[in-house]
Order: structure tokens, then C-alpha cells, then sequence
């Protein structure tokens, strides 16, 4: 099939356009266990970035290339790519010719990308590909600019834009590591000659590798070279070998997606203290203020605050809502909610409009009604509290009985008093109340109120007695049993207050 170039602004896919991604490599650099290609930028593993902007490109096969810790990378990419396994790592060069079998029936460009690369734009690889398909070329390659190029291989070019040849930073010389035009590992090569071409590099380098580079410069001796396509900001084209490069990535890779969202009408007080994953949506007018991170698969809505000090993780916000210095995850916030500060909203919590959530109330996997509010010092796991319910401070759900977790449900409208413990399974009906203090095994009827609690007593004059018997007792002087509380009133205060007051 005749591959057809994407114009640069199009955004369909081609289905007969294909891209191979080297994620093969060992990952020395890194000094991980975790696979390069897995390590997390902003949300997305950072060879999904990869993935991605070719996909959006247009790009309709996309052939992965794994090698070390195949199975984990392939996993941890998905499966809505090919892969092709290289069982040895033997270079770039070598990488891609392992997809030679893959592109047996291939005609078109082939676009090849190092898997380290995630901050390449999908417009800036459609400018690629319409390159690589004008006049008799191999192809096309990006090419940048930096003022200290070091670790990079360099390009060599002629002065009508095609690359004679590509030196690695290491085999350079002084003369040639001068030169601050670099490669970002970014190619459109016509398939047809390209596994020729591959074929015939040698290792012959610092490395002993089989270098991707190197076709270049046989492209070019056999008089059909490949052109140079610069790209403006080299930012965008930067690579990562070690985890200096990845913070310096994934520093860049914030700033555009802040900048999307403050494009969008979302205030970011302090960008530079602000962390939000790629896919993450705010409406209009939110604030975002700092140290605050929204990740995952999270949408907040309009004129929200969320923050200072906030951690918003795979949840959906709605409207008017404030999350303030708490940890919320897994889950949906309504409208006109307020959380924190201290709060921590673990996964599977609803909590409804205009609930108040305070501090140091934990919540799991809850469904909390509208206008609840449990303003301080509470745990609410597996329960259900129904609308206008007041939650008293210090109230717990006993949900674990060490086996099996079990549910509270309290209905609409319940006054459920300061440190009330729920011993689940349990019912509170809806206008309900329960005192405070109170232990609620048994289910407590529509408008009841429960109180389980033991009666006070107050002995008269006790303390005065008491502080009296140890003041003497502190000048050594003997306690005459009148003054000292009766065994029956010592029974009834705390171990070490009854221990001394029997001395
Ligand atoms: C490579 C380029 C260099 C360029 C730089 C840009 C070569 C020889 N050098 O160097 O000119 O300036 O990228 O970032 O290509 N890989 C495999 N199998 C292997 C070896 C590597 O799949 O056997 C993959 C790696 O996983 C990686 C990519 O190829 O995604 C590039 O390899 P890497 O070791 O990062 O090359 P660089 O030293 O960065
Ligand atoms: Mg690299």
C-alpha cells in the first residue's frame, strides 16, 4: 500500500502510517529496577507519551520494540500496540531492524522514535512525515539546537539541509563535539532500502553497538540522503538517560499542561508548586493554589479552590467546591462541598452537595448525603449517611470485626452525637439521634433516640480529700484512714490515681 503523508494539520489516523518505538534498551543510566519506558511523567508511563504523540499524529500501527524486562514494559504500555521482541540488546540500530519481519508488506515511512523522548509534539511529527515523503529521500529526521549538546549525537549536515552523517558525543572529536546542532532520535524513513540499510551497519564505535545513526550516513553515500527538519525549541525534542533528565522532563512536561489549563480559564497561583497529571480536566475559574497535585483520571469543576496543599487523585469535583491541605482519592465529590483541612478521602467515597467534611475525618468507602456534615475527628468507613445528618465529632464506625467488613446506615436528618461509636452492622433510621458517648450495637428506630452509656456519679468533695491526703503525703507525714477515699471510691477513677491514693 502506498503510504499517504499526513498534512500537517490533520488529525486523522492513517491507517497505512507507521511508527517503530525503541523501549528495548537496558535502562543503565536510570539506575532502576523500574524500566526506563515505565517511569512515571506526569501520569503516563514515558514511553506512552510516545505513544501518544503518535497516535495523535495520525500514526494507525504503532510497533513497539522491547527487550530488557519485556514482559513488565509490555505491560505496563498496554495492548493497543504491537510489539516485537529484541532478545539481545545490541544497539538502536538493531532495535529497529526487529521489526523488519513486522514491515515485511510495508511500503510507506516509517517513523522511528526513541522511547525516551516524551516531550515530542504530534504537530511536530506530522511536519516530520510530510517531509520525509517530498523528493527522492530516504526520508527525514529532526534535528536540534542547543548550546551545550553533551551526551547527544551530533549532526553533520551540507548546506542544503540533508544530514551527510550522525557521530556519537562519545566517538566524536573535539571539532565534531563543537558542533551544537544534535539528534533527538526522531526519523521518517521510506520503508523501501531502510532494512537494507540496517543490515549493513557495523559496531564498529565506543560502544560496540549497532547504531540507528549510522543510516544515515549510508543513506546519504548512496546519494539519497536524509533531510534535516529542525524543531524551534529544543525542549520539546529533550531525552532521558538518568533521573536528572526526567525531572528536567517532566518539569516541562508540567508547564504544558498548566499552561493548557490556565489557557482554559483555571487561575494556578504558583506554577512552579503546582502538579497536575496530563489527562486531568478544571473548569473555568478554579483556583488551584500551591503545593497542590491533581493526578490521574481527574476532572474538577468550575470555581473550585482547591488547595493550598492538596492531593486530588483519580476523583471527580464538581462545582463551587473547596479541598483544602487533604488527600482525596478514588472517588466523586459533588457540588458546594467542603473538605479539609486534614481530611483524607480514601477510594470509594461519594460524598454529595453541599456536605462539609472537617478535619482529621477519614472517610472510606462511603456514601455521605447531601448537606452532611462531619466537621471533625471522625471515621466513616463502609456507611451511608443519609441527607442533612449531622455527624458529631469523634464518631466512629466499627466496620472490621477482624474478618469481614460490615456496614453502617444511618438515614436522612440523624443527630448522631459526639463520640458515638457504630458498631457495625448497625441502622440509625432517619431522624434519629444518638447521645454522645454512646456505644450503638442495636439499630436505633426512625425519630428514637439511642444512649448507651454508664450513669454519672459525683462524689463531693472527693478531690479535695484526695490532693490533701498526697500533700501530706509528700512531707512524709502518715495519712490517717479518715482521710484517705474509701477502697469503693477508689475502684471507680483510673489505675494510677486509685494505686497512689491507697498508699
Ligand atoms: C540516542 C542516539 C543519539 C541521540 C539520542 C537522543 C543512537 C546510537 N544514539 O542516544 O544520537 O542524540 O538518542 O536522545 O541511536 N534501545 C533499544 N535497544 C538497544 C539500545 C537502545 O531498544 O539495544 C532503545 C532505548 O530503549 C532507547 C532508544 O533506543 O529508547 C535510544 O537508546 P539510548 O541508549 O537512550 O540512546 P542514547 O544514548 O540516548
Ligand atoms: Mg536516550
Amino acid at each position: 500500500m502506498q503510504h499517504t503523508p499526513e498534512s500537517p494539520d490533520s488529525t486523522e489516523t492513517n491507517p497505512g502510517s507507521c511508527a517503530v518505538i525503541l523501549a528495548a534498551g537496558k535502562s543503565t543510566r536510570m539506575r532502576s529496577d523500574l524500566p526506563k519506558p515505565l517511569h512515571p511523567v506526569c501520569g503516563l508511563p514515558l514511553t506512552a507519551h510516545v505513544i501518544r504523540a503518535c497516535r495523535e499524529a495520525g500514526v494507525g500501527r504503532v510497533i513497539v520494540v522491547v527487550g530488557h524486562e519485556a514482559a513488565r514494559v509490555r505491560a505496563g504500555l498496554g495492548d493497543e500496540v504491537e510489539y516485537v521482541l529484541q532478545a539481545e540488546q545490541l544497539g538502536s540500530g538493531h532495535a529497529a531492524m526487529c521489526a523488519e519481519e513486522a514491515l515485511r508488506d510495508f511500503s510507506g515511512s516509517v517513523l522511528i522514535v526513541a522511547g525516551d523522548v516524551p516531550l515530542v509534539k504530534p504537530e511536530t511529527l506530522r511536519r516530520l512525515i510530510a517531509a520525509a515523503a517530498q523528493g527522492d529521500r530516504s526520508g527525514a529526521m529532526l534535528t536540534a539546537w542547543l548550546k551545550d549538546p553533551t551526551g547527544y549525537g551530533r549532526v553533520i549536515c551540507d548546506d542544503r539541509g540533508n544530514v551527510l552523517r550522525i557521530v556519537e558525543h562519545r566517538d566524536a572529536s573535539p571539532e565534531e563535539r563543537a558542533i551544537k546542532v544534535w539528534n533527538p532520535s526522531i526519523y521518517c524513513l521510506k520503508a523501501a532500502g531502510l532494512f537494507e540499510m540496517l543490515h549493513r551497519i557495523g559496531s564498529d564505535n565506543a560502544q560496540g553497538e549497532l547504531y540507528l545513526t549510522d543510516v544515515v550516513g549510508l543513506a546519504s553515500a548512496a546519494g539519497r540522503p536524509i533531510a534535516a527538519v529542525p524543531v524551534e525549541d529544543a525542549r520539546e525534542v529533550l531525552g532521558v538517560n538518568t533521573r536528572v533528565e526526567l525531572a528536567e522532563v517532566a518539569r516541562h512536561m508540567r508547564m504544558r499542561v498548566l499552561e493548557r489549563l490556565m489557557l482554559a480559564g483555571v487561575t494556578v497561583v504558583d506554577p512552579a508548586a503546582t502538579y497536575v497529571d496530563v489527562d486531568v480536566e478544571v473548569g473555568r475559574d478554579t483556583v488551584i493554589e500551591p503545593q497542590t497535585h491533581l493526578l490521574g483520571d481527574t476532572t474538577v469543576g468550575e470555581r473550585c479552590t482547591i488547595g493550598p496543599m492538596a492531593v486530588v487523585q483519580n476523583m471527580r469535583v464538581g462545582d463551587d467546591t473547596t479541598v483544602v491541605q487533604s488527600r482525596v482519592c478514588d472517588g466523586a465529590i459533588g457540588s458546594r462541598v467542603r473538605i479539609g483541612p486534614f481530611a483524607n478521602i480514601r477510594p470509594g467515597c461519594v460524598i454529595r452537595d453541599g456536605a462539609k467534611i472537617g478535619d482529621f475525618v477519614e472517610l472510606k468507602n462511603a456514601d455521605i448525603g447531601e448537606g452532611v456534615a462531619a466537621s471533625h475527628l471522625s471515621y466513616i468507613g463502609d456507611a451511608d449517611v443519609g441527607p442533612g445528618t449531622n455527624v458529631g465529632a469523634g464518631t466512629i464506625t466499627c466496620n472490621y470485626d477482624g474478618y469481614h467488613k460490615h456496614r453502617t446506615v444511618i438515614g436522612a436528618r440523624a443527630f448522631i452525637g459526639s463520640h458515638t461509636t457504630l458498631v457495625a452492622p448497625v441502622r440509625v433510621g432517619d431522624g434519629a439521634m444518638t447521645a454522645a458517648g454512646t456505644v450503638v450495637t442495636e439499630d436505633v428506630e426512625p425519630d428514637s433516640m439511642a444512649i448507651a452509656r454508664a450513669r454519672q456519679t459525683n462524689r463531693e468533695g472527693w478531690a479535695a480529700r484526695w490532693r490533701a491526703a498526697h500533700e501530706r503525703h509528700r512531707e512524709n507525714a502518715p495519712v490517717p484512714a479518715s482521710e484517705r477515699g474509701s477502697r469503693a471510691e477508689d475502684a471507680s477513677v483510673n489505675g494510677a490515681t486509685q494505686g497512689s491514693a491507697q498508699e
